[in-house]
């Protein structure tokens, strides 16, 4: 079977003022009427082999997370609480342990809670391949054709196939994998086409991913162990043990294992991804009117143009404005022209330092 692990950790906070420390843009609707995690899971639908999912998230999070499910009739096989954030390597080991501890193998699908996905049937076809392949043995990715030199991202040199057809969806081995190169490199790999993105998608039995753990970084593994070990059950959630978790290096499932293994392949996949990492990816996927914006909320706009303008509590009105984003919330209002979006984080990193 495919467990479903559902990482729904991260703070997100290059969508601020939305996405906040405490409503973190995966359990907030960015896109559509629901929340991105209920949209992860949902995207699941009638995908045979996949059974109740696992979400591993920080324990403040959990009330929103359990009422997130139980609203989409998910039942939830466990909702793991980690005291502190260490990155997606150690929530990788915490899923990968516990869906072995009855002795059970099950192939573990590695989902991000706040990626928009346009085709659900791309996605499910993508995970079929990956399946077969992730029961063979080997650790899956699932590579995105890339649309400009993203820094944020991995990058995924691509080698010969795994079968002889010539089906666009085939599998091929990883030559290489760089995490979050530098633009440079970046632009390289671009005009080389050679290279794919990294979707942060993974998939590979618990055993496989295990292993490799074991190899690479151990005492992720050691921590995680102890954590579960002296974790304690609470109503639905498992709370993992603050000190021993507390004890796991900090690293991602990029660095720690896609990077080193020899044992990568890379499902190619074209179902319209986007991982919503700032205001101008929310434009981009956005329902574009006439004048190219997007807008939600209670919104009035004159000679406005190639612009996202957001209005939560009151009514915003604009004159005269090209490629901007406006977002307005009860208690913060945030303006930036669409392509400084990325320095949105920064601001956040001032705004932390103030108070
Ligand atoms: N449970 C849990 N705990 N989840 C976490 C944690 C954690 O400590 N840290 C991050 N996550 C979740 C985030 O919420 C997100 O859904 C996912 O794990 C990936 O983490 P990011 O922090 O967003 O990673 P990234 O964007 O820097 O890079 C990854 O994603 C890119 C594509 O979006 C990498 O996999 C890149 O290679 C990839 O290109
Ligand atoms: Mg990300």
């Amino acid at each position: 079977p495919i467990l479903p692990v559902i990482l729904a950790g991260g703070s997100g906070t290059r969508l601020w003022p939305l996405s906040r420390a405490l409503y973190p843009k995966q359990l907030i609707n960015l896109v559509d009427r629901q929340t991105m995690l209920q949209n992860t899971l949902q995207r699941l639908n009638g995908l045979d082999a996949a059974i109740d999912p696992m979400v591993i998230c920080n324990d403040e999070y959990r009330f929103m997370v359990a009422e997130q499910l139980r609203q989409i009739h998910v039942h939830p096989s466990a909702i793991i609480l980690e005291p502190v954030g260490r990155n997606t390597a150690p929530a990788l080991a915490v899923a990968a342990l516990w869906a072995m501890r009855n002795g059970d193998d099950p192939v573990l699908l590695v989902l991000p809670a706040d990626h928009h996905i346009q085709s659900a049937d791309h996605f499910q076809r993508a995970l079929t391949t990956g399946y077969d392949h992730a029961r063979s043995g080997r650790l899956i990715t699932f590579g995105i054709v890339p649309r400009s030199p993203e820094t944020g991202y991995g990058y995924i040199k691509m080698g010969p196939p795994l079968s002889r057809d010539d089906n666009p969806g085939t599998a091929v081995a990883i030559d290489a994998f760089v995490e979050k190169p530098d633009l440079e490199t970046a632009r390289g790999y671009v005009d080389s086409k050679a290279y794919c993105w990294n979707s942060g998608m993974f998939m590979f039995s618990a055993s496989k991913a295990l292993a490799a753990l074991e190899t690479f970084v151990p005492e992720i593994v050691a921590a995680c162990r102890a954590a579960i070990d002296k974790g304690t059950a609470d109503l639905d959630f498992f709370r993992l043990d603050r000190d021993a978790f507390s004890k796991s290096p900090s690293d991602s499932i990029d660095y720690a294992v896609m990077e080193r293994t020899e044992n990568g392949a890379m499902v190619p996949m074209s179902a319209g991804w986007n991982d919503l990492g700032s205001w101008e990816a929310l434009w981009q996927v956005g329902e574009k009117d006439a004048a190219d914006n997007v807008v939600k909320g209670d919104v009035v706009l004159h000679d406005v143009s190639d612009s996202y303008l957001h209005a939560e509590s009151r009514l915003l009105a604009a004159v005269g404005l090209k490629d901007h984003i406006v977002v307005e919330t009860s208690d913060a209002v945030m303006i930036s022209p669409r392509d400084r979006v990325q320095d949105v984080k920064g601001l956040v990193d001032r705004l932390k330092m103030r108070n």
